[in-house]
């Protein structure tokens, strides 16, 4: 299905746009990013959002979430760094005050949707002057602030599932699903976002109206987390991209491809869960190169 503005994303395409690391690289180069993450009850949600970015080759990583979920990300991804702000106890004014020194910032993976996650929304969508990544609860209060979405100068990368993206436009799954192509390039075109419209065959549109659909992927996806791990690969990738399209489809693919490793190596698509695809990345991403 080419329209000249659609078409297939293929492991070609993945070899020909995947950054390869300079001899002379050090940390700085492969992006510094933040993650806004993870509430008490949904500690694990930041936990594979960090881990993916980890795995994904981000150069530095922060992390930014409550107290009660700070240890158990810390035990888990020892290699991040952590944001001494708590976010969910304090007003939007105290958002971490450097955000300008991150290269980027991804939003949502357990969260939840207290009133001041609302208040985090607005704070990030008017000062974050790099790559922004809103996935999940990041989402949720976005279809009230859709304005400000088209006032950013930097790229801005929605991720959501139908379920999510019925919330962002008022419209049902059912809309979403018999009329995803239309609907994500009509939302992407007047927002100037980048949106990745997940399933089966996850669908990546640019601001321009370009569409990719993923070639990779199975069902051994459809259990809870995976959402977050691509959000941290989406993040560490979209800091060392050239191009944040590339980045956006090379995440997806890569995602996909993880999942389809793991259930042939298996043979069996149940009982892959999210934290195994992190594990797995580095010798998947190898046989992708
Ligand atoms: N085939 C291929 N890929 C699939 C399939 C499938 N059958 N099912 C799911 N996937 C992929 C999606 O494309 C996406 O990349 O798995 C991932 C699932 O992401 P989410 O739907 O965001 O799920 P997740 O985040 O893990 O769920 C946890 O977060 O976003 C909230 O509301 C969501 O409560 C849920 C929670
Ligand atoms: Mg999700």
């Amino acid at each position: 299905a080419h329209d000249g503005k659609r078409r297939l994303w293929l492991k070609d395409d993945f070899q020909k746009t995947y950054p390869r690391r300079s001899v002379f690289s050090h940390k700085g180069s492969h992006g510094k990013g933040l993650i806004v993450a993870g509430s008490e009850d949904m500690p694990g949600a930041a936990v594979l959002a960090t881990r993916a970015a980890l795995r994904a080759g981000i150069g530095l990583l922060s992390v930014s979430a409550p107290n009660s979920a700070k240890s158990i990300i810390a035990h888990h991804a020892v290699e991040a760094m952590y944001d001494p702000f708590d976010y969910r106890a304090q007003t939007a004014d105290a958002l971490p005050k450097q955000l300008s020194t991150y290269d980027g910032v991804a939003f949502g993976p357990g969260i939840g949707r207290a009133e001041r996650v609302e208040d985090q929304l607005i704070k990030l969508l008017n000062n974050t002057d790099g790559v922004l990544v809103l996935d999940a609860d990041g989402l949720f209060y976005l279809n009230q602030h859709l304005d400000k979405l088209s006032q950013r100068s930097s790229p801005t990368i929605l991720t959501p599932h139908p379920g999510e993206m019925a919330r962002l436009v008022g419209a049902t799954i059912k809309d979403v699903e018999n009329n995803r192509f239309e609907m994500a390039r009509t939302f992407s075109k007047t927002y100037g976002v980048y949106l990745i419209l997940k399933g089966p065959n996850t669908l990546v549109t640019a601001p321009d109206g370009q569409q990719w659909v993923n070639s990779t992927g199975n069902p051994a996806l459809a259990n809870g987390g995976t959402g977050d791990v691509l959000t941290g690969i989406v993040l560490a990738f979209a800091l060392q991209h050239k191009r944040i399209s590339a980045a956006l489809c090379n995440a997806v693919y890569l995602h996909g491809f993880i999942a389809d490793q793991l259930s042939q190596e298996l043979s069996v698509q149940s009982g892959i869960v999210a934290s195994d695809l992190t594990v797995a990345l580095p010798e998947a991403l190898g046989k992708l190169l």
